[in-house]
């Protein structure tokens, strides 16, 4: 290869071989570095061609960094934690001032800023990029969150705006989110909301499954007419729809996948700066609560034997099938709502209080396409959001509040009564419900323990009858 090369990205497993293909597809020349490297030399021998010359294979990191044009640009896609430590330790002594690092991993936001301080004293840039959509999305255009100097965003540029996926519009689906650690803070709260609405979907399943008494081709049909709903269709469902019907040697495979929900960390990273700041989002806590509880498999297996659920089963009839069915799509289609609301509350706070001045409107206008939470309730959210058109913003937000305060609300208390007499568990759905009802109220019982405070602590209490701090001797 003559001229040099675009760009770099280092790490060949899945998602960093598919984003380099992705990037090579769009017409950029891009080298590739991966510590084997046979697997360096494999990958260009299977998707050298298809790129059309555009991928170029380094066998040493010297060889990579000459490969790149400067200021040099280089995606890193390896392990989230030590593993980026180790690769930007062995780059930047490598590199020359200006020179770009980006982290595309779902690195922890802080970990970015102490890399962002560290490498800048270098006179080196470090933009930590949230990417979402998996595998395919690496392939066909991802949803990208960068974060950090602004500058070294505008280099970056052209290449995110054409590998990205598109939103509703047809804009490509990243934006420079805002400086420092906040691109991959906002791609930690996307997966947040990501397990909220995965783990309402999956009790979703449990109350069709085991009150419903649906198989699972019906499942699969049921899933996909909540597709229709234009407040449910997503990306997660459509998979839901996919997942019910697959089968490996004549058998559903879903019926044998064990029960144990693994997590890499994004989640509850979500709920500690959730707690930290005050932001309350009891949906995403229990999402990773009821991942905790469901690979604690051993002790649920004993305390099954003991814990005997109190319930009378009732058989479910015709009309009470199709009832369920609608029971269940209002209070998805509610607690969905919700979820997104907790993640861009706790999105807002936070960019207050860091005084990143994050954009609400265009943050979910690049969760359109491309990610894992895309969904079509995202063009109602993003319009609401938005201060810039301040008629169409009222209009979409009271579209959204017309839906969470209508009869669909009723249904949905009924199922979660039902849910409860039935013995099912449903802590998603029912800190959805819990959060709406906490701020539909002004008065919460908490006077209650503001007393009881006072009276075992003197911690003292406020009036609203009066100014000032106040202690009674109880
Ligand atoms: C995405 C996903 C992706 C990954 C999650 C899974 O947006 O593309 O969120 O980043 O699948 O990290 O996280 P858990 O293993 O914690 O479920």
């Amino acid at each position: 290869m003559s001229a040099k090369s675009n760009i770099g990205l280092v790490g060949l497993a899945t998602m960093g071989a598919n984003l380099a293909r992705n990037i090579a597809n769009k017409g950029f020349h891009i080298s590739v570095f991966n510590r084997t490297t046979e697997k360096t030399e494999k990958f260009i021998q299977d998707f050298g061609k298809e790129s059309g010359g555009k991928l170029h294979g380094s066998k040493t990191l010297k060889e990579f960094i000459a490969s790149l044009e400067a200021p040099r640009k280089i995606i890193l896609l390896v392990k989230a934690g030590q593993p980026v430590d180790d690769m930007i330790a062995e780059l930047s002594p490598l590199l020359d001032k200006n020179d770009i690092i980006i982290d595309c991993g779902n690195s922890h936001f802080k970990d970015t800023e102490r890399r962002q301080n560290a490498l800048a004293s270098q006179g080196l840039n470090f933009i930590g990029c949230g990417i979402s959509g998996g595998e395919e999305g690496a392939l066909h255009g991802p949803s990208l969150m960068p974060g950090g100097s602004k500058a070294a965003w505008e280099k970056i540029r052209p290449i995110f705006e054409k590998v990205a996926a598109k939103d509703f519009a047809g804009k490509p689906c990243v934006i420079h989110i805002g400086d420092l650690g906040s691109g991959h803070f906002v791609k930690m709260v996307h997966n947040g909301i990501e397990y909220a609405i995965m783990q309402i979907l999956a009790e979703s399943y449990d109350i069709l499954k085991n009150i419903g008494k649906f198989t699972n081709p019906e499942l699969s049909k049921i899933f996909a007419g909540y597709n229709k709903n234009s407040n449910l269709k997503s990306f997660l469902i459509e998979i839901t729809t996919k997942i019910f019907n697959k089968k490996e040697d004549g058998k559903f495979i879903i019926d044998y996948i064990k029960d144990a929900a693994g997590q890499k960390g994004t989640g509850k990273w979500t709920t500690e700066i959730a707690h930290d700041l005050g932001v309350y989002s009891p949906t995403i806590n229990v999402a990773v609560d009821a991942r905790i509880v469901s690979g604690d498999t051993k002790v649920r297996e004993m305390s099954q034997g003991m814990l005997k659920q109190n319930i009378t089963a009732k058989k479910i009839t015709i009309s009470g099938k199709k009832n369920l069915i609608k029971q269940v799509e209002n209070a998805l289609e509610l607690a969905t709502i919700l979820c997104y609301e907790q993640g861009i509350s706790l999105i807002s706070k936070t960019s207050k209080e860091f005084d990143w001045k994050l954009n609400l409107a265009e943050i979910t206008r690049i969760w359109q396409g491309g990610c894992i939470i895309r969904s079509s309730y995202l063009k109602d959210l993003t319009t609401a959001l938005n201060p810039a058109n301040e008629k169409a913003a009222m209009s979409a937000f009271q579209k959204i509040m017309k839906t969470l305060n209508g009869d669909k609300q009723k249904s949905w208390r009924k199922l979660m009564s039902l849910a409860m007499e039935s013995g099912i568990p449903t802590p998603a759905f029912y800190a959805c419900l819990g959060y709406f009802d906490s701020y539909a109220k002004a008065r919460l019982p908490q006077n209650l323990i503001q007393a009881q405070r006072d009276f075992f602590g003197a911690h003292g209490y406020e009036r609203t009858d009066k100014e000032g701090s106040f202690h009674t001797e109880w």
